[in-house]
């Protein structure tokens, strides 16, 4: 078997990796951050396949200097971070891990909202720096999450494993979507709506979209000031999706009542004023850091580099209009 040149900007588990072996002759970025932009643009010019990571930008500039490139495997679901429709009119073949992290990112969704909710990063403070004095009748109190209303902006694959992960707290749920979601609709009575009546309504807001053209700054002054003062927004989709030093004037003047946060405008980078607030918890980006997960993660990334090298069709294009040119 033909042996393709791979290039992986990062090192991926195992499971991964040893499908890749038998197939191709592949460099790795050893090092445990993001590779610098004029390495990689040294990198893909011999290439016919690239695994990488949403926190590498594959634009025009990276496509380019990769004349042989012919698969972008992006280890995420998320694919923000390449010119999909560039690689599209260069006939290359773009995938994503769709599927395998839907719960691990709901599950953190949930880890989120109950630990702002019921503070508990703040207390994890409070007894590290030994102030706890005992038990006390006014001490730490939250929100109650039971019987709540929980908004989802986007009700897809997360979003809807989100909404599902309610029914121990029987909350009412409502959805934007541009679709229909009518298993929601059955399943758990919600009800779509525009975002703005949403974000009225809601206790809870959470953001499972997509960061696209549409949906940049999706949560932005207007969106802010039209949610509860008593409500709190978890994003564990993209940064970007929200207007995150609009955010932190939200947060330090009370227009909301906190948030919780896994991912950011300008990640790693936190917007100035976010780490000093109190009312909101902050991940460092671990919606679906599970060892199973990132292992299905990793054979679903390799198979995808593989088939689309082989000239098949992979289980997980995310610009299927390429086979169609
Ligand atoms: P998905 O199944 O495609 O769900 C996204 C939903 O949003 C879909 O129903 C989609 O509709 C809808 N949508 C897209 N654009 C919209 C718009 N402009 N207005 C209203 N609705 C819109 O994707 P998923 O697997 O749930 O993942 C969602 C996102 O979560 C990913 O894109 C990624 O950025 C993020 N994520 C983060 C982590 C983390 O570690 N924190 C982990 C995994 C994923 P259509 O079906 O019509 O497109
Ligand atoms: C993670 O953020 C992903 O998109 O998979
Ligand atoms: C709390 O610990 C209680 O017993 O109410």
């Amino acid at each position: 078997m033909s042996q393709y040149r791979i290039y992986l900007t990062r090192k991926i588990p195992e499971a991964g990796l040893k499908l890749l072996r038998p197939h191709c002759q592949m460099e790795i970025f050893s090092e445990d951050h993001p590779i610098p932009r004029e390495l990689l643009l040294e990198k893909v010019r011999e290439v016919e396949g690239l695994l990488c990571l949403l926190s590498d930008p594959i634009d025009r500039e990276v496509i380019d200097a990769a004349p042989r490139l012919r698969v972008i495997s992006n280890y995420a679901v998320g694919y923000n971070n390449i010119d999909v429709e560039y690689a599209t009119r260069k006939g290359i073949v773009v995938t994503n891990t769709p599927g395998v992290l839907t719960d691990a990112t709901a599950d953190l969704t949930w880890a989120l909202l109950l630990a702002v909710a019921r503070r508990i990063v703040e207390g994890d403070s409070m007894m590290r720096q030994g102030q706890f004095r005992g038990w006390s009748p006014m001490l730490l109190l939250g929100q109650e999450v039971k019987g709540k209303t929980l908004g989802i902006v986007g009700a897809g694959r997360i979003g809807t494993a989100v909404a599902e992960r309610s029914r121990g707290w029987n909350m009412n749920i409502l959805y934007y979507d541009r679709g229909e979601n009518r298993y929601l609709e059955q399943e758990l009575n919600a009800r779509r709506m525009e975002l703005e009546e949403l974000l009225e309504q809601s206790d809870f807001v959470s953001l499972h979209v997509p960061l696209t053209a549409e949906t940049h700054h999706l949560i932005d002054e207007q969106a802010l000031r039209r949610m509860k003062r008593s409500a709190y927004l978890i994003n564990t989709a993209r940064g970007a999706v929200v207007d995150e030093a609009v955010l932190v004037r939200a947060l330090r003047e009370g227009w909301i009542a906190g948030a919780a946060l896994d991912v950011y405008e300008h990640e790693p980078e936190l917007t100035p004023g976010l780490s000093e607030l109190s009312n909101v918890v902050l991940a460092p980006h671990i919606g679906s850091a599970t060892i199973d997960t990132r292992n299905k993660m990793a054979e679903i990334a390799a198979r995808n580099l593989l088939d689309g090298l082989n000239g098949k069709r992979p289980q997980f294009p995310v610009n299927p209009r390429v086979f169609e040119q």
